[in-house]
């Protein structure tokens, strides 16, 4: 039976990072791979993590099973800086669990709200792919709105069509902030209008965040969360640790559910424990338990968000001087400036996208989507003069 399966297409940005290992060249730049990098190039471990992990090694005295909600008390350390320090359950409106990475949240998320009946799910293109992925696996069907406009700005009258074409009961995937991959993010002027909108609507909310902190701070990048529960009765929440932590292979993420009565969380909770325990049973504990520990610790704390603003403010810089350099041939960089997060799409066709690699030694998806922490201040102007070369 198993000879029935078709080759499926190899992932094309693991195909990008083998041409660009194999690429000679000294000066090659890799703005392919979704990893946060430093001026120097590195994806270092937090300092916070390291030593919370020391601490873990030293102070954990057992590997019994927790169970498919995993480390609960992980789950409630991270709600007030998801859901606001003055009353982070909502009223006990809202609790969660823990699951592998944010991808393992949004699954759960979706999986969620296909059990309660939702048949249809609306979501900005372009998007990070694995959310199609996940959603059609789901049997959902997905509608799709442009996102983002040519001139690199939110497309609000795609959202506004799309919310008055979608059906009471649908879901709304929105990313929280630092939109992979455009980093074009919603307005706080957006958020206001777009919340009571699905409120009207009567849409479900599906809120993704997986970059907070990255964008403008841990508190700003919740606005568009925030404001969204505010409003609406009901919503899930997808969460990743694992790039404001640094923790990408050890997949710590975490699904929230906010219900209209506090009544009603059990219950739903208890259909995200079930759908877990059929798809991976449990989470994997060490990088939840690790992000715990400093959660827990105020000296640690300190130091994650210390780490975290220095990641932010390269990026920031990597933005600023893209956006001063403004127009490179016929791309122009200056919305570059204002978007967030690990990645932007200049744009460029594929050609152009293509002889940037051969030409140049840059490796970008062929979307042309970049990640900004694959430039230093050390090659950026390289990039910006190749992307005025191949484009003139
Ligand atoms: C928008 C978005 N959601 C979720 C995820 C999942 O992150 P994780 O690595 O924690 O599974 C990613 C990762 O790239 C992402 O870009």
């Amino acid at each position: 039976m198993l000879d029935q399966l078709e080759q499926q297409p190899a992932d094309a940005l693991l195909a990008l990072i083998k041409l660009h290992n194999a690429d000679p060249r000294a000066d090659k730049i890799d703005l392919g791979v979704g990893v946060y990098r430093t001026g120097q190039g590195d994806t270092p471990v937090f300092a916070a993590i390291k030593a919370a992990e020391q601490k873990l090694i030293d102070t954990q005295d057992s590997k019994a099973y927790l169970g498919p909600e995993g480390d609960m008390e992980f789950v409630h350390a991270l709600m007030p800086y998801v859901f606001g320090a003055a009353d982070p359950s909502m009223g006990g409106r809202i609790d969660g669990m823990q699951t592998p990475g944010g991808t393992g949240g949004v699954r759960l998320a979706a999986a969620l709200a296909r059990k309660a009946g939702v048949q249809r799910i609306w979501m900005g293109v372009p998007s990070w792919p694995n959310h199609a992925q996940i959603l059609a696996d789901l049997g959902l069907e997905l509608k799709t709105f442009a996102h983002s406009t040519p001139q690199g700005v939110v497309d609000m009258d795609a959202l506004r069509g799309a919310i008055a074409a979608a059906e009471p009961g649908d879901a709304m995937l929105l990313h929280g902030c630092c939109h992979n991959p455009t980093g074009i993010d919603y307005s706080h002027a957006d958020w206001d209008e777009i919340a009571p909108a699905l409120k009207a609507k009567g849409l479900l909310p599906l809120l993704d965040l997986a970059y907070q902190g990255l964008g403008f701070g841990m508190e700003e990048d919740a606005y568009g969360v925030r404001r969204v529960l505010a409003e609406v009765p009901e919503a899930l929440i997808a969460y990743s640790c694992d790039k404001n932590f640094g923790m990408y292979r050890d997949r710590v993420g975490a699904v929230y559910a906010m219900v209209a009565d506090p009544a009603q969380l059990n219950a739903v909770l208890s259909n995200g424990h079930s759908l877990a325990r059929a798809a991976w049973s449990m989470p994997p504990d060490h990088g939840a338990a690790a992000v715990r520990i400093i959660l827990q610790d105020k000296a640690l704390t300190a130091l994650w968000l210390d780490e975290l603003d220095t990641m932010r403010t390269r990026m920031r810089q990597v933005r600023a001087r893209l956006a001063e350099a403004g127009q490179a041939g016929s791309v122009n960089l200056s919305p570059l400036g204002g978007q967030s997060g690990l990645f932007s799409i200049v744009p460029l066709t594929g050609e152009q996208i293509l002889k940037l690699r051969s030409d140049h030694g840059i490796y970008m998806a062929g979307s042309g989507r970049i990640n900004i922490a694959g430039l230093t201040m050390g090659n950026i102007d390289k990039f910006i003069a190749a992307v005025a070369a191949v484009s003139a």
